[in-house]
């Protein structure tokens, strides 16, 4: 059955007279070993990204670990980075709420398929002040400021009924009014210790570029693929 379903495994054709692989092999050999900035390289890779996927080039796997230890993992939206950290927003009282609440350590995943690119972050997560939440939720539309008023992330719902009705009594109670931020709802700020670029070259001779965190700075590694 998985047969038929899972891609081969590309041949020599694929690496050498596939267009669009060609392209993206071209864009995958420009010089990167020399960068010393993860932070700006990272932007760089982003907006590469947003040009070419197909939607939600932001999309990144946000990985947590629970109080017994054990590990999950889902996509959120990358909504703002800089030299400080990577942040996102969600539901304070949802799964990931509870895990980051009982242990700080994250990590997150974006790989890009039409760049055929991945970045690895790992670090420590910290909720952005309120301030921030603030400015961000107002900026949201209001339907979406409403279905995050709504929903109890993560917990049982009992039918699609129930929240339907939640999401009109909401509408009403705000008409023409603003709607404030559910105190619970929120962003967290990714602080990185390790960020990892890896491209994909032909027949997986892989480049992977790390950086780690050192006393204020970034030190430099090439890995084996
Ligand atoms: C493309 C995509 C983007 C998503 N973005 C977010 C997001 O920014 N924030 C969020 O809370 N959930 C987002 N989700 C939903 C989460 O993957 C997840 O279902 C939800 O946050 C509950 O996760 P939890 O039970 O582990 O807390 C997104 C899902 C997808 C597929």
């Amino acid at each position: 059955m998985s047969d038929s379903v899972i891609p081969p495994t590309p041949s020599r054709l694929d690496y050498t007279e596939d267009e669009l692989y060609k392209i993206q092999a071209e864009r995958n050999a420009v010089p990167i070993f020399h960068r010393d900035d993860p932070i700006k390289l990272f932007g760089e890779w982003m907006a590469d990204a947003r040009h070419l996927e197909m939607n939600d080039s932001n999309a990144m796997s946000l990985a947590t670990v629970d109080a017994s230890g054990q590990a999950d993992v889902r996509i959120v939206l990358l909504k703002s980075f800089d030299d400080a950290g990577f942040v996102f927003y969600s539901n304070g009282e949802s799964a990931k709420g509870d895990q980051l609440n009982a242990n700080a350590h994250a990590a997150l995943c974006f790989h890009w398929k039409s760049l055929r690119r991945q970045v690895r972050i790992r670090g420590t997560a910290e909720k952005v002040n309120a301030a921030e939440s603030d400015a961000y939720f107002a900026s949201r539309a209001r339907g979406s400021q409403i279905g995050a008023a709504a929903s109890d992330q993560s917990r049982p719902l009992e039918s699609r009924e129930v929240f339907e009705r939640r999401v009109r009594d909401l509408t009403e109670t705000y008409k023409e009014k603003n709607i404030p931020r559910p105190p619970h709802w929120g962003g967290w700020r990714i602080k990185p210790d390790v960020i990892e670029f890896w491209r994909d070259r032909p027949f997986r001779l892989h480049d992977r570029l790390v950086f780690t965190a050192n006393k204020g700075k970034w030190r430099k590694e090439r890995l084996f693929p």
